[in-house]
């Protein structure tokens, strides 16, 4: 019994063994961040030979791990292995899209399956644990970081943190110590997603309404999923660091939902609290951070330096520093660390599962649904597989590495199928490819700024004649891969450099223009919405990128996607998202100009949260409720028939919105409350089934607890959030 084996280990423990428990060091330099560089590496070995490192993360590959683990178990007077800890964020080698566009796809299973093959792939290169997933919810798309979330929207955002942390997990306890599973990490605790404008590592001001609603409810449904680990955040929270936050750490995540895995902190997030101002030093920070409820020390080295010192001074008691190890000793108990140091380092097993056939289906089968169709006139998609000239167009269309997205730290460059790659298998000589300019310069990095090409325009005129010979152009434009996740923020989020002036060009020359879009945030692209027919979503889609590109664009794969974020119409609008509350003007019935709008642009946004064509339609009729009066304890039933009006069998993404009318704490205009990803086959109709209950008509009020109210609720039904039926009921 795991607790038995804490307790004994424990009580043998010297107070620096228990504080180098909870002290992570960088297994690399230069790799993740703004970190002290390898001058402290002696320091580092000789820690981890004295047994006071409890874990390193960024060491990967099975050679690498078993070394680190042989000096943790063979030479440290008590052998406590070492967790190993990694950003696998959307697969290891073999990558799946990023987060974000997976979380497009509402396709639960297939998410949780992509973090499965992540876990396989990660634990069979020695890697026992990821800080993943991220299930901050933004609304503001300056922010790099959207890309490593599902979203705006808590509920959707809920249900794929399960998926996520049972696909790293498995799905019970005892699952953890299979050697195939990875302990997962719900990040970043709390609200680091709503910093100001979107400018990194920036504070956040919020109020309970908006904390105990939409930020800490995915956090919550991971809990609930079982994840291991926390790790708090950079951010300011109202004044207080997230890492020195005790009201997030102790009084709600190990307080209210008891919480008994451990909480990590960000990177060298402990020492940053003096540069906030809010330690006087390093020993006044690490006294605030283990008091607050960190674990582990990810890099700050403070806990190592000052824990003991803090101790022994009375300042910190001894039983923080036991609950810490307790936390982390039992996770690693749990990985089957302590039965088998070497589980996760089999080299035979590494060769076998990384990069495998069944992986690499995995992943394209996350892609394809990933996809979203935004805009498709005169079907000009699908296209032909013959007889129709396709000119390929643009610096992203044949480029190889890009496509991996943000968070790849262990793929290796040019490993993605390329947009060209993929269609090359549909058409030959019909496919003709002019790569155009240059959109950046020279090989972006993940530490780097991206070099955007600005004026170089080499190509372009010759990209023009191939385009205006062409029965369609198909052009690939949008960001590089590390132009969104950590450190990413835009202030303009339209197509970067001179992409739109190229744009406009290719569209003079030739109006059958099919617009493959490649970004980590949602753009803002008013001039490509109204006049490019075709625009298609392909994000950053890892490993098989442009191999589902091809299957959507020439109709093998019938696009499913939606968008699980708001695409604004220009950057002013951010933060734009579907679920706000209303003004008290939201519409002009005066006739005049003192209404909530804004003069220069429509309020709507371009495309809304859960938008996402096909090439077939579906059209949605007889939304009814089961009653039209409920008691507080009824289950609430919600049927409507969906047909498939067109040509082609699709899968259509049926969502039902809910809105409390009148509450206590004024509740959203809308709220995503069910939904079902239902294929039908032309002609078809199906009848879908909603169940409503408590978890669906509640919320939480100001002072974080869980109310249902009663009163009248709107229900809407539809294929996106700007939906097509409604109905009422009344709740006693
Ligand atoms: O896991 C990340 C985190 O999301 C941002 N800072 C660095 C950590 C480790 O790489």
């Amino acid at each position: 019994n795991i607790k038995k084996r804490v307790a004994e280990l424990l009580a043998k423990m010297t107070l620096e063994e228990k504080i180098g428990q909870m002290n992570q060091y960088n297994g690399f330099w230069e790799v993740t961040g703004p970190a002290p560089k390898d001058g402290n590496a002696a320091t580092k070995y000789e820690h981890l030979k004295k047994g006071w490192v409890g874990s390193m993360l960024t060491v990967r590959g099975v050679d690498q791990v078993r070394a680190v683990q042989k000096i943790a178990v063979e030479e440290t007077r008590l052998g406590i292995p070492l967790i190993i800890g990694f950003d696998v964020i959307h697969g290891y080698k073999t990558l799946s899209p990023i987060p974000l566009a997976e979380a497009a796809s509402w396709d639960l299973d297939a998410i949780k399956k992509s973090a499965q093959v992540a876990a396989a792939e990660a634990s069979a290169s020695g890697i026992n644990w990821t800080f993943g997933p991220n299930v901050d919810i933004t609304r503001d798309a300056r922010w790099g970081r959207i890309m490593e979330g599902a979203g705006e929207d808590p509920y959707l955002g809920s249900l794929i943190a399960k998926a996520r942390v049972t696909g790293f997990q498995g799905d019970t306890a005892a699952d953890l110590s299979k050697p195939n599973t990875i302990a997962a990490c719900a990040k970043h605790f709390a609200a680091y997603g709503f910093v100001e404008s979107g400018k990194e590592y920036n504070s956040v001001e919020m109020g309970n309404n908006t904390l105990f609603n939409m930020v800490l409810p995915p956090f919550k449904a991971a809990k609930d999923a079982g994840v291991r680990t926390f790790m708090n955040a950079f951010n300011l929270l109202n004044g207080i660091p997230a890492t020195g936050n005790e009201m997030l750490q102790r009084d709600i995540l190990k307080g209210s939902w008891a919480f008994d895995g451990f909480v990590i902190t960000d990177w060298a997030s402990i020492r940053e609290m003096v540069v906030h101002g809010y330690a006087e030093n390093g020993t006044d920070a690490a006294e605030k951070a283990v008091k607050a409820g960190a674990d582990m020390d990810m890099e700050s080295y403070l806990y190592v330096a000052e824990l003991a010192n803090l101790v022994r001074s009375g300042k910190v008691s001894e039983a923080l520093i036991d609950d810490a190890v307790s936390r982390i000793l039992t996770v690693k108990f749990e990985l089957g660390l302590f039965d088998d140091p070497y589980r996760y380092c089999d080299k035979k097993r590494e060769q076998a599962v990384i990069g495998s056939a069944e992986n690499h289906a995995a992943v394209l089968d996350m892609a394809r649904k990933s996809i979203v169709l935004l805009k498709n006139e005169n079907q000009l998609l699908p296209l032909k597989k013959n007889n129709q000239k396709i000119a390929l167009i643009g610096a992203l269309a044949a480029d190889k590495t890009s496509p991996l997205g943000s968070w790849r730290i262990a793929a290796d460059d040019n490993t993605a199928v390329s947009v060209l790659e993929g269609m090359q298998k549909y058409v030959g000589s019909n496919l003709i490819y002019e790569k155009g300019p240059d959109y950046f310069l020279g090989k972006p990095a993940f530490t780097e700024e991206v070099q955007i090409n600005y004026s170089d325009k080499t190509g372009m005129d010759r990209a023009l004649e191939v385009a205006a010979k062409a029965d369609v152009v198909v052009l690939v434009m949008g960001e590089h891969g590390f132009m969104s996740g950590e450190a990413r923020t835009r202030t303009e989020i339209g197509l970067p450099g001179f992409q739109q002036e190229f744009l406009e060009a290719v569209y003079r020359v030739n109006k059958n223009v099919v617009l493959v879009l490649n970004n980590g945030r949602p753009l803002a692209l008013p001039w490509a919405a109204e006049h490019i027919p075709s625009i298609v979503e392909a994000w950053h889609l890892g490993t098989q990128a442009g191999n589902a590109v091809a299957e959507v664009l020439f109709g093998d794969y019938n696009p499913s996607g939606k968008l699980p974020v708001s695409f604004p119409r220009n950057v002013g609008q951010c933060p734009i998202y579907y679920n706000h509350h209303n003004t008290g003007r939201p519409t002009n019935v005066d006739n005049n100009v003192f209404w909530s709008h804004f003069i220069d642009v429509d309020k709507t946004p371009q495309w809304p949260f859960g938008f996402g064509l096909s090439y077939t339609t579906f059209s949605y009729q007889n939304l009814k409720l089961d009653k039209s009066t409920y008691q507080r304890n009824d289950r609430i039933e919600v049927s409507v028939d969906v047909t498939n009006t067109g040509a082609s069998d699709g899968i259509e993404v049926v969502q039902l919105y809910l809105r409390d009318v009148t509450a206590s704490v004024v509740r959203p205009v809308k709220e995503l409350k069910g939904f079902e990803r239902v294929s039908l086959k032309k002609g078809e109709t199906k009848t879908i089934r909603f169940k409503l209950g408590k978890e669906e008509l509640g919320f939480f009020d100001n002072e974080g607890f869980f109310q249902v109210e009663s009163g009248v609720f709107q229900v809407f039904v539809g294929g996106s959030s700007q939906t097509v039926l409604e109905a009422r009921f009344e709740l006693k």
